[in-house]
């Protein structure tokens, strides 16, 4: 409510699109069977299985976190854990949770654009079997990455045939899958199902939903439980209807996609124009984040006006989000401010 600008802090803090608020409308009539039960969440779950084939078993959550925590909760015993990038949303942004919740030990891997390579994880493995040390189990990582970076659909294939030749899973963290589906012009089965993920935590929220995110199971390995898991996770929420209509609207007509390539041309041409201004971007914009560096005296000025977020203080790197509704009148007013205080 205050009075700056939003508009590029955060892929959350844009609105609903206007066709996923009709849905939720629609969907506002007369009773469903409550918690799944539901027309609306068979008719999602039967979509979520066109799109990531028919041996993937959903299951909605509110959060983005709760999707990966219960994820990892799903692949591990307490005495495991789980290898991910230092900058990865598991490690960074979810406050312990899942070494609170799933009671996990994450085993960091320093990037430089948020993926991790499989040479940088084979160190983690030589405590297999020693009792002494928590037993590698998952491996997790995001796509798009939290540095707006994206694995080809190779890259994933490499990560998950080192994970299964070793005894662990691989784990995607998917908030952003729609924007790197996107960017390599592919399907989400493509790059999940078909590269040996096993377990997805897979996002709307930051693509055009109010709320709603989902686990999409594909190992059967990790199938038996998880309804257990999700109701004593909290996350079985009971007018599940209003999240599964929403998730209808996102694939019809491939909304999801729309949403995601406008995002990610937007960030395109932020970018650009950034590296205009002689900004050094930091990172491929490979989906809806730019990273650039800028003098902490211009942040400061920038801020005066607008809400971004510092990613790294240290090197004063600074991130901007785009979205489906950001528009390119927002991103030149931004520039034009960003090149008087350059002036
Ligand atoms: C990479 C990534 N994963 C997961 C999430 C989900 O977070 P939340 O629990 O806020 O829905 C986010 C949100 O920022 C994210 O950036």
């Amino acid at each position: 409510m205050e009075n700056k600008i939003n508009i590029f802090a955060s892929d959350n803090c844009s609105g609903v699109h206007p066709l996923i608020m009709q849905a939720v409308e629609k969907a506002n009539k007369g009773y469903e069977i409550s918690y799944g039960d539901d027309g609306y969440t068979a008719e999602a779950v039967k979509i979520f299985k066109e799109k990531f084939g028919k041996e993937a078993d959903v299951y909605f959550v509110f959060t983005g976190t709760a999707a990966n925590v219960l994820s990892l909760k799903a692949a591990t015993d307490t005495f495991n854990s789980v290898i991910c990038a230092e900058t990865s949303h598991i490690n960074v942004d979810e406050c312990g949770a899942p070494e609170r919740f799933a009671g996990v030990k994450l085993l960091t891997i320093p990037t430089g654009d948020g993926k991790i390579k499989i040479q940088q994880i084979e160190r983690f493995l030589e405590v297999k079997g020693i009792e002494h040390h928590s037993q590698p189990r998952v491996i997790s990582i995001a796509e798009s990455t939290e540095y707006g970076t994206v694995y080809s659909a190779r890259e994933i294939r490499v990560i998950a045939d080192f994970a299964h030749n070793n005894e662990m899973y691989l784990h995607m963290d998917g908030a952003r899958l729609s924007n790197a589906c996107a960017t390599l012009k592919c399907d989400f089965k493509y790059l999940t199902n078909d590269c040996g993920v096993d377990i997805l935590s897979f996002g709307g929220t930051k693509n055009g939903m109010m709320m709603g995110e989902s686990v999409v199971i594909f190992n059967p390995d990790l199938k038996n439980n998880f309804k257990y898991i999700r109701k004593q996770g909290m996350q079985l929420f009971s007018k599940m209807r209003y999240v599964s209509a929403q998730f209808i609207e996102f694939f019809k007509d491939d909304l999801w996609l729309k949403n995601a390539l406008h995002a990610n041309e937007m960030a395109k041409l932020l970018a650009q124009k950034l590296v205009d201004l002689g900004v050094k971007v930091t990172n491929k914009v490979e989906s809806n984040g730019v990273f650039a560096v800028l003098d902490g005296d211009v942040i400061e000025k920038l801020r005066e006006k607008y809400v971004f977020y510092v990613w790294n203080s240290r090197l004063n790197e600074v991130r901007f989000m785009c979205s489906f509704d950001t528009e390119e009148k927002d991103i030149d007013l931004f520039i034009e401010m960003l090149r008087n205080i350059l002036r």
